[in-house]
């Protein structure tokens, strides 16, 4: 009890409340119906309900992830449905939320907690840290031509439910294995939220449309999309939604966005999850129509400093010694020595000081300490601290998470 607010781990038949908070946001009241199927991806005891006087007033609760890191997959909390009622905003309900949720990750032995941000506000001051970027593209039909070979490689086709059900995960999972920020996906999950096409789940847009192209007979990558169709002055000015597509191969990438950009009928090719290093920059003959936006992506957090650092691989020839500020869960805080063979507690003199949270920044290889140093996020302790700690947290891919969870 913090503030007159009451934070306790819900039981299997408690999710409603605690989810009440959050779908107030979304204008509506969760039903036992939606509780159930929510409650088949957040395990008990992984959603937390904050009661004042007795009454629901905020709530947060936490997948269960395995999520791909430079070199590893690490358990790790999926933060969401987070939020307070509008009639208890700034009375300490979410720290209360964030410091029970935080200590019951520690506990598990997660030593991660990732989430997508409503706010860029919001989750700093817990440890959190930007971690990817996401890129949103909205591209006009007609500026979509694509270098490259004008033939197709292998084949792409409109497939069922049934035969996406059975290509998708294994591509998903072959990309998921080397793509930092990208969390494995259970049965349910491909069933309930990623392939699932509910009316309410269409915004406005058509039935939700698969391609899977194969390449020597082999499925190796994947789009899910939707029309979006309207018609002005006798054409087209609809868009397709393209709501994920990868390939396991440069040829496999390159074949998806072929069919992608060559959809008629439409005015405009649109996508808001891409990879701030995605191919298409290289692969279409105007990268600029993309008129890309760039924002935030997931947010990182680690909750155990020494086993996430131990965990990660790390560039061979350089080491450095990082000084950890951590206010929120202080048992991270202190000296810490990367190489790329070891990670350990130190007393030695440290060359770059910096908060959880940019660490949180850095961890997946999105972000460098030069930047964060750059913006007054970092400190240079040690001559050429930041260089030697940059040449070892190098990643060759930028992280990418192509879903909001
Ligand atoms: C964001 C939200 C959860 C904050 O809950 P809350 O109970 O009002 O937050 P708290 O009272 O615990 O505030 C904690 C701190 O965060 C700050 N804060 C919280 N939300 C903030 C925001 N949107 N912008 C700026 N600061 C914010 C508070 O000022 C406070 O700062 P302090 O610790 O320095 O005093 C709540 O406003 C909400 O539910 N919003 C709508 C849903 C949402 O955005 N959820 C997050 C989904 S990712």
């Amino acid at each position: 009890m913090r503030g007159g607010v009451e934070v306790k781990a819900c039981g299997p038949d408690e999710l409603l409340p605690a989810l009440t908070p959050v779908w107030h946001y979304f204008g509506a009241t969760p039903t036992p119906e939606s509780s159930e199927r929510i409650a088949r991806f957040i395990a008990p005891g992984r959603a937390h309900a904050a009661r004042m006087d007795g009454e629901v007033v905020g709530g947060a609760s936490a997948f269960s992830f395995e999520l791909t890191v430079p070199g590893a997959r690490l358990p790790a909390a999926g933060v969401a449905a987070v939020a307070a009622l509008p009639t208890h905003r700034r009375r300490g309900i979410l720290r209360s939320l964030m410091r029970a949720q935080l200590d019951d990750v520690h506990e598990r032995g997660e030593p991660l907690a990732v989430l997508w941000a409503s706010d860029e506000r919001i989750y700093g001051r817990y440890g959190y840290g930007v971690a990817s970027l996401a890129g949103e593209m909205n591209l006009p039909r007609v500026r979509a031509s694509l270098r490259g070979p004008a033939e197709p490689v292998g084949q792409a086709r409109l497939v069922s439910l049934e035969e996406a059900r059975a290509a998708f995960p294994d591509i998903y999972e072959r990309v998921a294995a080397e793509t930092p920020g990208i969390y494995a996906r259970s049965e349910d999950w491909w069933d309930l939220r990623v392939l699932a096409d509910p009316p309410e789940r269409r915004a406005g847009g058509g039935e939700l449309v698969r391609v899977l192209v194969e390449i020597g007979g082999r499925p190796e990558g994947y789009a899910l999309y939707r029309i979006h169709q309207s018609f002005e002055h006798g054409f087209s000015i609809g868009h397709a939604r393209v709501l994920e597509a990868m390939g396991t191969s440069a040829d496999a990438t390159r074949e998806v966005w072929r069919v992608l950009l060559g959809v008629d009928w439409v005015d405009r090719i649109t996508a808001s999850l891409l990879p701030i290093d995605h191919a298409l920059f290289f692969l279409l003959e105007e990268p600029r129509r993309m008129t890309l936006r760039v924002g935030d992506g997931i947010w990182l957090r680690l909750v155990d400093v020494g086993a996430a650092l131990g965990a990660r691989s790390y560039r061979d020839g350089a080491q450095v010694v990082l000084d950890v500020q951590d206010d929120f869960c202080p048992w991270n805080a202190g000296r810490w020595k990367v190489d790329a063979a070891n990670v350990g507690r130190s007393d030695e003199e440290p060359d770059v000081h910096c908060d959880v949270s940019e660490l949180g920044s850095v961890f997946l290889g999105g972000f460098t300490f030069a930047q964060l140093a750059a913006a007054g996020r970092a400190r240079e302790l040690r001559a050429r601290g930041l260089a030697r700690a940059d040449a070892l947290f190098r990643t060759d891919r930028a992280p990418w998470c192509p879903e909001i969870f």
